[in-house]
């Protein structure tokens, strides 16, 4: 599995354009961004791990398989809400668990002010959510966060990554898989995404 994979589907690239419009209203973008995310988890969990398993049809028996680990969905508050429910839609046997983290605005330090997960994250498939992967300090956090509850099989999923993001995420965990629909030119002095999509906080709630 490589670092880092850009999704390139059609119907991907065309929703993000959605997204990226500041024209589109919350209403609209909570939908596209909903669609988005249940399209890119099928290439996000393509390389699950599955275990052989017999099954008798009304017919046979034949062979077939099972995800050998069970599945943890973890969406960053707030905007990795956005992304929940069509994955949860998709894998409806997932738990999910919740890391609340607020960037600060001038200092660009994530900052906890929630964490929802089980005490030990090891026998796992854990799916980090979240749509901005910006300077990447949120993301970081996250990720020492499951790491410290002993998660081994994690991957993250975005809709849109910076080069310095990535980079900081794989400096801090080398080898973890990436998933995102772009990787945008740079950041801001603001630390925004440019071109970006804006806040996606704000764009998904209004606020
Ligand atoms: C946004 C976004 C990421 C973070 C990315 O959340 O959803 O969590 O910023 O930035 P970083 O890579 O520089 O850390 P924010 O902190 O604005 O909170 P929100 O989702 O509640 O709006
Ligand atoms: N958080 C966002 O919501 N957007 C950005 O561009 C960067 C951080």
């Amino acid at each position: 599995m490589s670092l880092v994979t850009v999704i390139q589907h059609p119907l991907v690239q065309h929703n993000l354009t959605r997204l990226r419009d500041k024209r589109t209203r919350p209403q609209e973008f909570r939908r596209v961004l909903s669609e988005v995310a249940a399209l890119m988890i099928y290439e996000a969990t393509r390389s699950f791990a599955v275990e052989p398993l017999a099954v008798t049809t009304p017919l046979a028996r034949t062979k077939g398989s099972q995800l050998r680990r069970e599945v943890i969905l973890v969406p960053v508050l707030r905007a990795g809400l956005g992304m929940l429910d069509s994955i949860l839609q998709l894998i409806p046997h997932a738990r999910v668990g919740f890391i609340g983290l607020k960037r600060e605005e001038k200092s660009l330090r994530a900052l906890f002010y929630h964490k929802s997960l089980p005490a030990d994250l090891s026998r796992f498939e854990v799916i980090l959510i979240d749509p901005m992967l910006a300077t990447g300090g949120s993301a970081v956090s996250a990720l020492d966060l499951l790491g410290e509850r002993g998660a081994r099989y994690v991957r993250l999923v975005n809709i849109l990554a910076s080069p310095e993001g990535i980079h900081r995420v794989h400096s801090h965990h080398p080898g973890l898989p990436i998933f995102t629909a772009a990787i945008d030119k740079k950041l801001n002095h603001k630390g925004y995404i440019v071109p970006g999509l804006g806040d996606a906080g704000d764009r998904l709630f209004g606020v």
